[in-house]
């Protein structure tokens, strides 16, 4: 299991100024060096926190795993495949939204996967992730495209306001993680993590590789710094 950090919200707190500072480049290398194994970073298409100059500066500075995370327009193929990161995470995106609010629906984007995405990240040799929610029918359906990886979207189990829910989202979360396993996909997991719940996941949840996080760990280091708030998600993480 390691740990990915996504760094988009040290470009929300950038932009808010338009200064040159925080550089989300800089704050990928204080997170490697405190034993992060690599950084997610997510271009939308609206450019409201990662911005293309961030993505050319990331792919220079990041020595671990560099995840690209993206809608899968044809813009964001095109950066995709000259940034060649080691993995693409493929999210829905919603302009409306404040931030990913669900898995690819698998049904309805299938089609597109298959003749337009899929072929182009494999032949440029890049791990294909899918952010899924927990559902069978479509991690079958990733299986059946070629995924490598599924993303699990842990917001419902990070939001479960009480024990008879949070059991709920830790039953499926726990089916799916074996169910990927055993399509011999790689099991990751995002979305709404912070230093209270990650343990519950990690606890409960088989298979899990890689775990993205974000805004908790990005705010959480404005009190502590970056350097140390990785060290204590590593800690939970037993790295
Ligand atoms: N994984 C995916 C696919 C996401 O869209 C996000 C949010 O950008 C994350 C992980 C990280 O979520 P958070 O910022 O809530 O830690």
């Amino acid at each position: 299991m390691q740990l990915l950090v996504n760094i988009d919200h040290v470009a929300t707190l950038r932009n808010a100024r338009g200064e040159g500072y925080p550089d989300p480049a800089e704050a990928a290398i204080v997170c490697e060096n405190a034993g992060a194994a690599g950084i997610v970073f997510h271009l939308r298409g609206d450019r409201r926190h990662i911005r293309d100059k961030d993505v050319y500066q990331l792919k220079k500075a990041v020595k671990g795993i560099l995840d690209f995370e993206m809608a899968a327009t044809g813009e964001m193929l095109d950066i995709c495949l000259e940034i060649k990161p080691d993995i693409c995470t493929l999210v829905p995106e919603g302009r409306e939204e404040l931030t990913t609010e669900g898995g690819l629906n698998m049904e309805s984007v299938y089609d597109d996967f298959e003749n337009q995405v899929i072929p182009v990240l494999k032949e440029a040799g890049i791990e294909i992730s899918l952010f899924l929610d927990p559902v069978s029918r479509d991690i079958e359906l990733a299986a059946k495209i070629g995924a490598d990886t599924i993303e699990l979207h842990t917001g419902p189990f990070a939001n479960a306001t009480d024990s008879r829910k949070l059991n709920y989202e830790i039953e499926r979360l726990k089916e799916s993680a074996v169910q990927i396993h055993e399509l011999g996909m790689k099991v990751n997991a995002g979305h709404g993590l912070n230093l209270d719940n990650l343990g519950i996941l990690i606890e409960n949840v088989p298979y899990l590789e890689d775990i993205s996080i974000g805004h908790a760990l990005v705010s959480k280091s404005l009190f502590w710094g970056l350097e140390r708030t990785v060290k204590e998600y590593l800690k939970i993480m037993h790295i």
